[in-house]
């Protein structure tokens, strides 16, 4: 006879925050939160999207600007005083057509898109940081998970203001972790490759730009669930011990130079 068992799930009864959490990375993250178990907080600059996102998890939905400390401020208050604690912090939100249709190389990118970028990426980390931060520091602990770019870890020319705020990112996870976990608050910051997400569809469904995404890859190309499941282990007490790491998921991007053995072009050396 068998006995069913039941194991609780990876996030059981945990409060998610998931900020961008109204489309791809972010809402993958919420509808797998929810699958192990959290109770999942979706904000979104965009209500429409948060809400959608939410109803599919059954969770709440939220409205925030990640720009605005007023508006970061009410996101963490309201959910601190509706559930006591917020658990975990993924943080997602981004505007990927901003990056895809505005960044340059230094000599043609604009002062107004620097400093837009910079405001989104690495001023929406500081705000969210510190205020999930300060209440996770009151409550004795929490994880919070941020997500960079393997584009903050080797080079990418024409994306300058999007790799210096995100490398901001991946230096502040550091410095941050070493401030704040010794009080319990543990910082991961994932650096994905190139996902398939509602915007990068403009390349993907391109068979010639499709063929050389998939070039610098050594994986088919990610989903936004395969990055979302790396980010609920980081949130989850199995990775009790992770903190200020920066954790490539992308596919080998960032380990290799190109589909090419070298060896074999230019011949092998002889026994
Ligand atoms: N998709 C990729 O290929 C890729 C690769 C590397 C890194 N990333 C990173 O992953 C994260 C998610 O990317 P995605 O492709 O899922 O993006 P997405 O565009 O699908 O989702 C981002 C969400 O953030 C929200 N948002 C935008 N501005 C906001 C603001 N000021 N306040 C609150 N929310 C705001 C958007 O409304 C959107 O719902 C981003 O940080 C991005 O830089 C993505």
């Amino acid at each position: 006879m068998s006995r069913e068992v039941t194991m609780p799930g990876l996030l059981a009864d945990k409060i998610i925050l998931i900020t961008g959490g109204g489309s791809g990375i972010g809402a993958a993250g919420a509808r797998l939160a929810a699958r192990d178990g959290a109770r999942v907080i979706v904000a979104d600059l965009m209500p429409e999207a948060a809400e959608r996102v939410a109803r599919e998890c059954n969770g709440e939905a939220a409205t925030v600007d990640v720009r605005e400390t007023a508006s970061v401020q009410a996101l963490i208050d309201g959910v601190a005083t509706r559930h006591g604690r917020i658990d975990g912090l993924f943080h997602t939100a981004m505007s990927v057509p901003l990056v895809n249709k505005n960044d340059r190389r230094v000599t043609e990118l604009t002062e107004t898109t620097w400093e837009a970028i910079l405001s989104l990426v690495l001023t929406g980390t500081f705000l969210v940081c510190k205020y999930a931060g300060r209440q996770m520091l009151k409550q004795g602990g929490g994880s919070i998970v941020l997500t960079a770019t393997a584009d903050a870890l080797i080079g990418q020319a024409g994306l300058d203001a999007y790799t210096a705020a995100k490398g901001g990112v991946v230096s502040m996870t550091r410095s941050m972790a070493a401030g704040l976990s010794p009080e319990g608050v543990r910082i991961n910051t994932i650096c994905p490759g190139f996902v398939d997400t509602p915007h990068q569809r403009e390349f993907l469904d391109v068979p010639a730009l499709r063929a050389r995404i998939e070039a610098m890859q050594l994986t088919p190309i990610m989903t936004a669930e395969d990055i979302a499941e790396m980010a609920l282990f980081f949130l989850s007490d199995r990775a009790r011990y992770l903190t200020g790491g920066i954790h490539a998921c992308d596919g080998g991007y960032s380990a290799f130079k190109g589909r090419l053995d070298v060896m074999e072009v230019f011949g092998r050396a002889e026994e």
